[in-house]
């Protein structure tokens, strides 16, 4: 991605330290959290330093390669956070490895530089459903910083900027990574606007978006996508409106052993972070961080493999 008009990556391994731009401080400041041990990485896991599913897959496959005793890292890594597939297929991806006697160094590298590739080619998989001059709708932020490097709903608006399009960026209460897409989107010089989430609905209905784009955490068999909460609204209004929406995902999310979304755990964050921006603290607040959307409001997945028709 380009940060100040240079390449840079969201996390990269330099000299036994896992270095990730502090999710947290962005776009105000743009800090590097240094992970030196595999409870750092677990912190900033949990701590939303790093996330986005595929980039929290990254980080732990690092955490893995630094730690001494695999079995405890891998159940601590895994403990962070609930519901990004990733995650898991990561940290067991280099049980495997590790298993086999492989270095766990290289294959940590191998693994992100694989996702990096499939982010990739999602971009120009799904680039050919974005018409020329589109008005498109993204929730949360599925950009490189959720991925180490090109998104996967943003990939194939990175790859179609030459189309003269416009992404409408819902905020993404209470996290705000709304504003995360909105700094990557600056960067390459996409044009946007950031709006309420609650806006997203009128400017469906008033004609005003062509098709939706969003990442997702996981994704169970029948299609059903758990993603950010909020997603399921969206794609609602979606198809209420005759809207495409899309899900940009590489394989590494699929969960085969979820037959559907009602199954997929669903993380509970501190409701603080509901509450943070009042004037008044109420006596409570909930604060689920996904949602699953039904697969029958799904018209495409698109994946690093091409395009899964889910519904026509
Ligand atoms: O809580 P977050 O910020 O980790 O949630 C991120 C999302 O919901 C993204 O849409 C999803 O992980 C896909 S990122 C390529």
């Amino acid at each position: 991605m380009l940060v100040g008009g240079k390449e840079m990556r969201s996390l990269w391994y330099e000299e036994g330290c896992l270095k990730l731009i502090d999710q947290r401080k962005l776009p105000a400041k743009l800090e590097i959290f240094e992970a030196r041990a595999v409870e750092d990485v677990a912190y900033a896991i949990k701590e939303m330093v790093v996330r986005g599913a595929p980039a929290i897959g990254c980080a732990a496959a690092y955490g893995m390669a630094m730690a001494d005793d695999v079995e405890k890292a891998a159940e601590l890594l895994k403990s962070t956070r609930p519901t990004a597939h990733d995650l898991f297929y990561a940290v067991d991806y280099m049980l495997e490895k590790i298993g086999r006697g492989e270095d766990t160094l290289k294959a940590a590298d191998e693994y992100v530089e694989s996702i990096i590739e499939k982010c990739r080619k999602i971009g120009e998989n799904g680039k050919k459903l974005i018409p020329k001059n589109a008005r498109i709708l993204t929730h949360c932020n599925a950009g490189a910083l959720a991925t180490v490097d090109y998104g996967t709903a943003l990939a194939p608006i990175r790859m179609a900027k030459d189309k003269n399009i416009f992404v409408w960026v819902d905020e993404t209460r209470p996290r705000l990574q709304g504003l995360l897409t909105a700094w990557e989107l600056e960067q390459e010089g996409i044009e946007y606007a950031i709006i309420a989430d609650n806006a997203a609905g009128y400017f469906m209905k008033n004609g005003n978006v062509d098709l939706v784009i969003v990442g997702a955490d996981r994704i169970a068999a029948n299609y059903d996508v758990a993603n950010k909460i909020g997603t399921y609204e969206k794609a609602v209004v979606a198809k209420e409106n005759d809207i495409p929406f899309y899900v940009a995902a590489p394989l590494s999310t699929f969960d085969e052993s979820i037959e559907d979304g009602s199954k997929i755990k669903i993380e509970e964050r501190n409701e603080e972070e509901v509450m943070s921006i009042y004037h008044w603290k109420p006596k409570k607040a909930r604060n689920p961080a996904f949602d699953v959307t039904p697969a029958k409001y799904i018209t495409a997945i698109i994946t690093e493999e091409g395009i899964i028709e889910v519904n026509k």
